[in-house]
């Protein structure tokens, strides 16, 4: 599975690529919003960091709006993937913008049909939300599951991304479910690396080794 970080933090990109895990990178309007600075120079910062998709998302509301957008936002660089939000003007936008060769993530995808609306409509990746749907106390992972089988039976292309991951059990979920890849806040991806068993093996370790004669 492919590891994506959610995040618009230059720092914590610098970091986790410093890992070697990281993969790609997507970023939604709240999370350009926390940043100071222009969001074309972030975002431009950002596909330096990480060679894979940096998802950017437009906030038009009309399919002419979204296409203007996308066009703006990919000449920034061309790991730009263009988040679109899921509705009828989105697909559209997706649609066209697929004729033009421009890549799109088709986010907000609460459902499998949603899913397979966006993938038809030419999206090279979807992005259900999780946590989300936890949060309303629907399983969030159960779509994940329907999503990736769907498109495993139909052989769709279409990637799909785990976002609105909120712990390491999401991501070891979403890896169950054979899903392309899971966008991991930094937060969780520091979780991921601990284990207390870890910290107290290699405190022992340095520990004994003082006894140790040079
Ligand atoms: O990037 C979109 C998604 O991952 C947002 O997550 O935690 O705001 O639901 P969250």
């Amino acid at each position: 599975m492919k590891i994506f970080i959610d995040t618009a933090n230059v720092e914590e990109i610098r970091e986790a690529a410093s890992l070697g895990v990281l993969d790609g990178v997507t970023t939604n309007p709240t999370l350009l919003s926390k940043e100071q600075g222009s969001f074309r120079d972030i975002l431009k910062q950002i596909c330096e960091i990480v060679d894979g998709p940096v998802s950017a998302e437009v906030v038009a509301s009309d399919a002419e709006g979204m296409v203007a957008e996308a066009r703006e936002l990919s000449a920034i660089h061309s790991n730009i993937v263009i988040k679109v939000p899921m509705s009828k003007e989105g697909m559209k936008a997706v649609h066209r913008l697929k004729q033009e060769g421009i890549r799109c993530n088709m986010t907000l995808v609460f459902s499998p049909n949603q899913a397979l609306l966006a993938a038809k409509a030419g999206a090279a990746f979807v992005s259900p939300f999780v946590g989300r749907l936890d949060d309303i106390s629907h399983i969030g992972m159960e779509i994940v599951d329907q999503i990736v089988e769907i498109f495993s039976i139909y052989d769709i292309e279409t990637q799909v991304i785990v976002a609105s991951i909120r712990n390491p059990l999401h991501v070891i979920d979403a890896a169950l479910t054979g899903a392309d890849a899971a966008t991991i806040p930094f937060k969780v991806i520091e979780q991921m690396v601990k284990h207390p068993l870890t910290t107290i093996g290699i405190e022992r370790f340095l520990a004994d080794w003082q006894k140790v004669r040079q």
